[in-house]
């Protein structure tokens, strides 16, 4: 067998190595770092090729495949979402993208996304959040304790200066993990018995439950003036988590409205309930909060953009680390044209 040639590697982080990448950089370092590549990518929004991302349902959960270019690199993500996994051992979200290069077509970097994901939702929710919750934002409600929250608690952490969480789960074991996970992070958490409590005092309302149908998670009683919802669970047909009268008080930002009118909360509404693309509110189109009681509500699905953001940051992130290794994944005949020589001549 061969050598494979330079033309041939595909810079490749595993699992092993975006943990390794993380602590060398810090968690809360890199989620500030992240929520910058992404707030960077929303200010030129309108360069982007932008799609829905192209998802394939199921009975049990959806797979998804997620596009887009900025016209100079080109990225995707493939991600699944079966809230059933974790009765099986297995998470609820998996998912590796692909950086590529528009010029030759080329990949340039293939990396684990599973953390990625969890970095980059949070990194968004808490960018969202950093313009749109209440001046002094001190106290977050985390209702779902699974796989995302965590990740969601350090961001508002790192990026809101958030220094208490409220923690709700319907399973306390997913309550009690997340309160030990987040012992010596510096915030302080409040184990709830029920979502009632963990609003009680809350600046910032963060929902992030797994289910497949439309819940209840926050009914319209419960949510007071002046609070920011970062509604993370909703996002896909048949899948919400919040009253749709919260929706009709609040005003809801949302990152590509194609997208979320059929995955997010929203799809609850009629096709023309109002809402505000986020991004114009980075650019000063559009106001974000306007007063101290509005309820401002992010409709989060997740769009291709963040995951093309983060993966912009580990490209430029593990150039030059022992963090990555080069996957023999492009064939590189000598003559370009002679692919079926090369396999010809690989035969032993
Ligand atoms: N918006 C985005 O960009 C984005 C990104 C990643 C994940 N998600 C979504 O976020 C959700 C959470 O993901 P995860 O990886 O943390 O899942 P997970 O399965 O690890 O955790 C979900 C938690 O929700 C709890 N839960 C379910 N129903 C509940 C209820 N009625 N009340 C209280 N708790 C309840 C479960 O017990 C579980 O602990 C999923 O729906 C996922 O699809 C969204």
């Amino acid at each position: 067998m061969s050598t494979p040639s330079d033309k041939a590697l595909v810079p490749f982080v595993s699992v092993d190595n975006m943990m390794r990448l993380v602590h060398h950089i810090g968690v809360e370092d890199v989620l500030r770092d992240l929520a910058a590549y992404i707030e960077a990518d929303f200010h030129r929004w309108e360069l982007f090729d932008k799609t829905p991302r192209v998802a394939s349902h199921s009975d049990v959960g959806v797979i998804e495949l997620m596009p887009t270019s900025d016209g100079e690199a080109y990225g995707f993500k493939y991600v699944n979402g079966h809230p059933k996994n974790t009765s099986e051992g297995l998470q609820t979200v998996t998912a590796f993208g692909l950086l590529a290069d528009v010029y030759t077509g080329y990949p340039v970097l293939l990396t684990e996304m599973t953390i990625l994901t969890a970095l980059r939702t949070a990194a968004t929710s808490a960018m969202v959040a950093k313009h749109l919750a209440p001046k002094g934002s001190t106290t977050m409600a985390m209702i779902g304790n699974g796989a995302q929250s965590e990740f969601q608690s350090l961001a508002m952490k790192a990026i809101c200066g958030v220094d208490t969480i409220r923690l709700y789960d319907k399973d306390r074991a997913a309550t009690e993990k997340c309160a030990a996970n987040l012992a010596g992070t510096g915030l302080k958490t409040v184990i709830c018995t029920s979502p009632e409590q963990a609003i009680e005092g809350a600046h910032i309302l963060t929902t992030c439950t797994a289910d497949k149908q439309n819940a209840t998670i926050l009914s319209d009683n419960m949510v007071g003036a002046g609070v920011h919802i970062n509604a993370i669970g909703g996002d896909c047909p048949g899948k919400t988590e919040l009253a749709s009268g919260i929706l009709e008080r609040s005003d809801v930002f949302v990152e590509f409205p194609p997208q979320t009118r059929v995955e997010g909360e929203i799809q609850q509404m009629s096709e023309d309930f109002k809402i505000t693309e986020f991004w114009k509110v980075l650019t000063g189109q559009t106001p974000g909060r306007t007063s101290e009681r509005q309820i401002t509500l992010f409709d989060s699905v997740g769009f291709a953009i963040e995951d093309f953001s983060a993966l912009r940051y580990v490209r430029d992130k593990v150039k030059d680390t022992p963090y990555h290794y080069d996957l023999d994944l492009l064939a590189d005949p000598d003559d370009p044209r002679d692919l079926f020589g090369m396999l010809t001549r690989a035969k032993t």
